[in-house]
């Protein structure tokens, strides 16, 4: 029996994992869920899933849940802040960590984790965006094991030879992130400006939270994908190239210095790539439906135009500067994204915010954990004066 924390149990990802769970009841125990401000949700999946402890980040939140748990005669153990997250994720008794906490909230919680060794399944990417260095320095030193969840990244897991998951040393000569091209691959780039929250946050093959859903919709998630793919790959930004492909089958693609291009593919649901990684390198059912090529019929492919994503161009950039320009852009984006579905900004200010951020702030090498978190606080600051700017 694999015990299990879920960071973000409320997220479309810790949905997915419960879902993949239920499934194989016999084989998991749900020993920790969490969730920020959602009580109502996480009290619904406590009273299913009886765990040991529940967390809330937000403090408010912890009491409401605890007087709930009480009032249905549920004995939980109900922590709080990120204290409480990191409590759950270093569990001795747990053995599998779901990190699926959006944005740099994932990152203490995280890092917990890995200090205590766990298989950690990453869904979240920001955590390794912000210190990449560092997060991979601290897996190898306490033993953690790394899954990637992003389905990109779990591709080109099945698609590295087993053992040396890296692009090094294994006759890769580079990886293919494939990229849907989100709502606006095709939409006219003069009226991107008015483009509302709504039609951001619906992606076309993919059901997701909001955040990721605008960072689809700008690319910055694949610019995102690309820092995380050159931290858990070995790769350097050379060797990851993002290939347009609308109906998001191939997830990514894995090419050999001997001209084979080794592809993973599945239906566009995040059950495939949780179900890989809870039991990896056993193969489980996760509920995803197959694959049915002849209806698919059609398998299509384009190079990116940067001028509709400069988002992603920001990213390959702060890549190849190194030290803390990935955790200034993230930082950047975080603002910008939240500003933008508060309705304070226009779409197209969002890769704007981001630039004027890195321009405003210089990078440093960022070889510690308060260095990369004062780059994180600084860049958010000059971020929110950015916002009044394009408001
Ligand atoms: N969705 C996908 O298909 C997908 C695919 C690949 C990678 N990812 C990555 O997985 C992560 C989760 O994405 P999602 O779309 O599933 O997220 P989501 O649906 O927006 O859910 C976000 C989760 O994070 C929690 N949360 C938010 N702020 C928090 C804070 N300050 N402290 C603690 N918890 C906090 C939320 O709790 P409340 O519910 O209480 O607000 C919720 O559980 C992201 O990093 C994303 O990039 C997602």
């Amino acid at each position: 029996m694999k015990k299990i924390t879920i960071l973000g149990a409320t997220s479309t990802i810790g949905i997915n994992t419960l879902d993949v769970i239920k499934l194989h009841q016999d084989e998991f125990e749900v020993i920790a869920l969490t969730a920020h401000t959602q009580v109502d949700r996480l009290a619904a999946q406590c009273l299913e899933w009886h765990p040991q402890y529940a967390v809330m980040a937000d403090p408010d939140a912890a009491e409401q849940l605890e007087h709930r748990l009480k009032q249905k005669n549920l004995s939980i153990t109900v922590l709080s802040g990120v204290e409480g997250l990191s409590e759950v994720a270093s569990l001795s008794k747990v053995d599998i960590v779901m990190a699926a906490i959006v944005g740099s909230a994932c990152l203490l919680p995280t890092l917990a984790a890995v200090k205590a060794g766990k298989r950690i399944l990453l869904a979240n990417k920001e955590a390794l965006v912000m210190s990449g260095q560092l997060f991979m320095d601290a897996v190898h030193q306490y033993g953690a094991e790394l899954l990637p969840i992003d389905s990109e990244h779990n591709a080109i897991f099945q698609c590295l030879p087993t053992g040396n998951k890296t692009v090094q040393d294994n006759g890769v000569s580079h990886i293919l992130l494939t990229a849907s091209g989100g709502p606006f691959r095709t939409y006219p780039l003069e009226k991107l400006g008015n483009i509302t929250p709504e039609q951001a946050c619906a992606h076309p093959n993919w059901t997701m939270g909001r955040k990721i859903s605008v960072d689809s919709a700008t690319m910055m998630n694949k610019g995102l994908e690309v820092i995380e793919a050159s931290w858990l790959f070995s790769a350097l930004p050379e060797q990851i190239e993002v290939v347009l492909h609308p109906q998001s089958i191939i997830h990514s693609l894995v090419q050999y210095i001997d001209g084979s291009v080794l592809a993973q593919l599945g239906n566009p649901d995040m059950r495939t790539p949780i179900a890989h990684a809870l039991t990896w390198p056993k193969r489980i059912v996760s509920g995803v439906p197959h694959l049915n090529l002849a209806k698919i019929a059609q398998l299509d492919f384009e190079s990116i135009d940067l001028t509709r994503f400069p988002c992603l161009q920001l990213a390959y950039d702060a890549m190849s500067a190194g030290g803390t320009s990935s955790t200034i852009l993230n930082a950047a984006n975080e603002i910008a994204v939240h500003a933008f579905l508060k309705r304070h900004i226009p779409f197209t200010a969002i890769p704007k915010v981001i630039e004027t951020t890195l321009a405003q702030l210089s990078s440093r090498i960022a070889n510690t954990l308060e260095i990369i978190l004062e780059a994180d606080a600084q860049a958010r600051n000059i971020a929110q004066e950015a916002i009044n700017h394009y408001r």
